[in-house]
C-alpha cells in the first residue's frame, strides 16, 4: 500500500512537471509582444511602429532584437543607462528601408515624417 502511495505520488510529481514544461514552452513560443506599438521618438514625435508586421515579413527576431532585449521599454531603459546609443535603433530601422528601397523591394518610410508622427 504504502509503495503504491509513494508510486502514485510521484507519477503526480512527473505528470505536474511535463505540465509545467508545457506551459513554460508554449509561453515562450507564443510571445511575440504586440502587434502595434508606439516608440518615443523625442522631440522630433512619436514612432507608430507595426512590430507584428514586420515579424511576418522579416521572419527573424535579430533584425532588431540583436541590438536590444525582448522586453517593453527597454530602448529608454538602455539609452538611459548608456548601453544603447541615442539614435541606434532608428539607424537600424532608416539603415533597412533604405536599403530595400534602393533594391527596389517593397519597404517601409525613409522620410521623418514617414515615421514621426507631430506631437
Ligand atoms: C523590425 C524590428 C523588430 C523585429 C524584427 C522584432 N521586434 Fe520585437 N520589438 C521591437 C521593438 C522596437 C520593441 C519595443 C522595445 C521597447 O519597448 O523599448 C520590441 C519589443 C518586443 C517585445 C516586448 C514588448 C511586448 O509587447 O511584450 C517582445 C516580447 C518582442 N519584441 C518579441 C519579438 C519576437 C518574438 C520577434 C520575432 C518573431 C520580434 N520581436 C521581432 C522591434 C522588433
Ligand atoms: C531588416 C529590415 C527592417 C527593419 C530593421 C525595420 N523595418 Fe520597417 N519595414 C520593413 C519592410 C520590409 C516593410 C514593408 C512591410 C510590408 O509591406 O509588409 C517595413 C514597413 C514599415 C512601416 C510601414 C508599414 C505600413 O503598413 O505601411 C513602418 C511605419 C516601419 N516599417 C517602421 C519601422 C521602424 C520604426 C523600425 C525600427 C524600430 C523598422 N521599421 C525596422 C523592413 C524593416
Ligand atoms: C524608419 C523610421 C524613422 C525614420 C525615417 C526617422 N526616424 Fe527618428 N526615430 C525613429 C525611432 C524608432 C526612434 C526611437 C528609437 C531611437 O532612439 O533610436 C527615433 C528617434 C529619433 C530622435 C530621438 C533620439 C534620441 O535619442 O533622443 C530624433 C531626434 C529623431 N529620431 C529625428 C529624426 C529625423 C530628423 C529624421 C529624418 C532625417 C528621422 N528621425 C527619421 C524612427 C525613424
Amino acid at each position: 500500500m504504502k509503495v503504491r502511495t509513494f508510486a502514485l505520488g510521484a507519477l503526480c510529481t512527473i505528470l505536474a512537471a511535463a505540465g509545467l514544461m508545457i506551459t513554460a514552452g508554449s509561453a515562450v513560443s507564443q510571445n511575440a509582444g504586440a502587434a502595434q506599438m508606439t516608440l518615443n521618438g523625442g522631440k522630433t514625435g512619436d514612432v507608430p511602429f507595426p512590430h507584428g508586421q514586420h515579424q511576418t515579413t522579416l521572419e527573424k527576431c535579430d533584425a532588431c532584437h540583436g541590438m536590444f532585449p525582448q522586453e517593453k521599454g527597454v530602448i529608454d531603459k538602455n539609452k538611459a543607462d548608456g548601453s544603447l546609443k541615442s539614435k541606434a535603433v532608428m539607424n537600424q530601422c532608416t539603415g533597412c528601408h533604405k536599403e530595400m528601397k534602393k533594391a527596389g523591394e517593397k519597404t517601409g518610410p525613409t522620410s521623418c515624417r514617414g515615421c514621426h508622427q507631430k506631437n
